[in-house]
């Protein structure tokens, strides 16, 4: 008894001493009098003293724990904790028990069964990483991921890729998932790009398709070839383009001609005023009209009359006026008949030109008519 209970206070302050020197309050082994780990024992060392075993486990990779057993002062080295095998660890009053204090690591001669194993053997504390193990006790050590939260082996973490390259891997308890990423199609385990160009594609009919490794993009035709106009200005959409005719042009982009609106000739003569008659002998004509797109102006008024001017007005014997009504900005450019009045009431001699709402102002497209004829204008 005697020899008993010097033992234990050796053992106390064997273990303060270890706490002392570690300075570290992880793993604590306290030895535990009564009880032994039965089955692991790779190998029996004599001792002269109890805390010799512990450098002795040391000195073994494959040491996790021992048994001491206190009547033959020899030390029985295990291959497993209790923690491991509690099934295994009994009581034996010859013997107690004592796991390695320090440098116990998963090494491929002592594979685990199972991450859970390992979780159970090193506490709660234990980190996901890789271990040595043996799921299937068959003497060959593999290394693995173990995912300690999930007790698990995490395949998407080992070495050895399980899921194709462009695949998501999801570890699930006891497998694990591929699932191909978005732009690629297969079972996960082999994944092939899916050509968006190829069929149905979200591209604007204007906008060309480049596929790419799981994606697709949409090449800017802003900057290489595109159908715009020259006068008109490309814009580069999200997956297409559009063209627009610049300001003062018209038409859909791919065609763009000046708006006739910002490209007129002025006609300003105060002798082309219907209220101006004709001085007999200096009737003027229109001959020399170059055909385009005039505006009255100035002393010319503003716009042309709506209504029968009779003759020897405008500085001509033939004055020329609109029959209908002057377009809405809306109706763009439209026909219209213009009169030249005679003596008479009607409308003797007609032609056709344009006329376009500007907005402030109209113009007219305008050709020469026969003489003695002139286009008049009025405010
Ligand atoms: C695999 O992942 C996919 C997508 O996340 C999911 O729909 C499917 O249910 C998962 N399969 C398993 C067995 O977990
Ligand atoms: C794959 O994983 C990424 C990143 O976690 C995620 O954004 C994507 O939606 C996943 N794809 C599929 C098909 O699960
Ligand atoms: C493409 O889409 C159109 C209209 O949505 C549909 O009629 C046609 O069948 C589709 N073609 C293919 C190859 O999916
Ligand atoms: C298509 O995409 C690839 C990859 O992004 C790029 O290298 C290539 O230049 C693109 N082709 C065109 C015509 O834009
Ligand atoms: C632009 O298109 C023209 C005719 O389609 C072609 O001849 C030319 O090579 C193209 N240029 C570029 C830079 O793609
Ligand atoms: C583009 O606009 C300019 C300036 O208004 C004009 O001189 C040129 O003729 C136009 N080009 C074409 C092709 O219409
Ligand atoms: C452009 O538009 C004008 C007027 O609408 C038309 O006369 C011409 O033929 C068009 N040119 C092209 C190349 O479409
Ligand atoms: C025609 O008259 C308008 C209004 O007075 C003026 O703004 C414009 O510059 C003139 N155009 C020409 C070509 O003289
Ligand atoms: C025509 O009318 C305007 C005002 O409406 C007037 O200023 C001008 O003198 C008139 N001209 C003639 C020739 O009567
Ligand atoms: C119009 O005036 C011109 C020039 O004075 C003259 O020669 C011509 O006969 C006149 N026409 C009519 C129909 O009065």
């Amino acid at each position: 008894m005697a020899r008993n209970s010097s033992f234990l206070i050796l053992l106390v302050s064997l273990y303060l001493m270890d706490f002392a020197i570690a300075k570290i309050p992880c793993k604590t082994e306290v030895s535990l009098p009564g009880m032994a780990l039965k089955g692991f024992v790779f190998k029996k060392v004599p001792v002269t003293a109890p805390h010799v075993c512990d450098i002795t486990c040391e000195r073994e990779t494959i040491c996790q724990s021992y048994n001491y057993v206190i009547g033959e002062k020899s030390c029985e080295l295990n291959s497993r904790t209790k923690e491991a095998r509690p099934e295994n660890f009994q009581p034996d009053d010859l013997r107690f028990y004592m796991g390695r204090i320090s440098g116990r690591r998963s090494i491929p001669e002592l594979p685990a069964l199972s991450c859970q194993e390992i979780k159970l053997s090193e506490g709660k504390d234990s980190i996901s990483k890789t271990y040595w193990l043996d799921p299937t006790n068959v003497g060959s050590s593999k290394l693995v991921y173990c995912d300690m939260i999930l007790e698990d082996i995490d395949e998407c973490k080992g070495s050895n890729k399980v899921c194709d390259e462009n695949a998501n891997c999801s570890n699930t308890v006891g497998f694990y998932n591929c699932t191909c990423k978005d732009g690629f199609t297969g079972d996960g385990r082999l994944c092939s790009d899916i050509d968006e160009c190829k069929g149905n594609h979200s591209c604007h009919v204007n906008a060309k398709c480049n596929n790419t490794l799981g994606s697709h993009t949409y090449i800017d035709e802003c900057k290489g070839n595109h159908s715009c106009h020259v006068n008109a200005t490309c814009k580069n959409m999200d997956r297409s383009y559009v063209c627009e005719c610049q300001p003062e042009f018209n038409g859909n982009g791919q065609n763009c001609t000046t708006d006739p609106c910002y490209l007129y000739e002025n006609l300003s003569e105060a002798n082309r005023k219907i209220n101006y008659s004709t001085p007999h002998g200096s009737e003027l004509c229109d001959r020399k009209l170059l055909g385009g797109w005039y505006r009255f102006v100035g002393a010319a008024g503003t716009k042309m009359p709506t209504t029968r001017v009779p003759a020897n007005r405008c500085g001509t014997n033939w004055s020329g006026w609109l029959k209908g009504a002057h377009p809405t900005v809306e109706d763009g450019e439209v026909q219209r008949t213009v009169c030249f009045s005679d003596r008479s009431t009607g409308c003797q001699q007609s032609i056709n030109i344009f006329v376009k709402n500007c907005g402030s102002y109209f113009i007219y497209k305008l050709h020469p008519p026969y003489c003695f004829s002139r286009y008049c204008g009025t405010d």
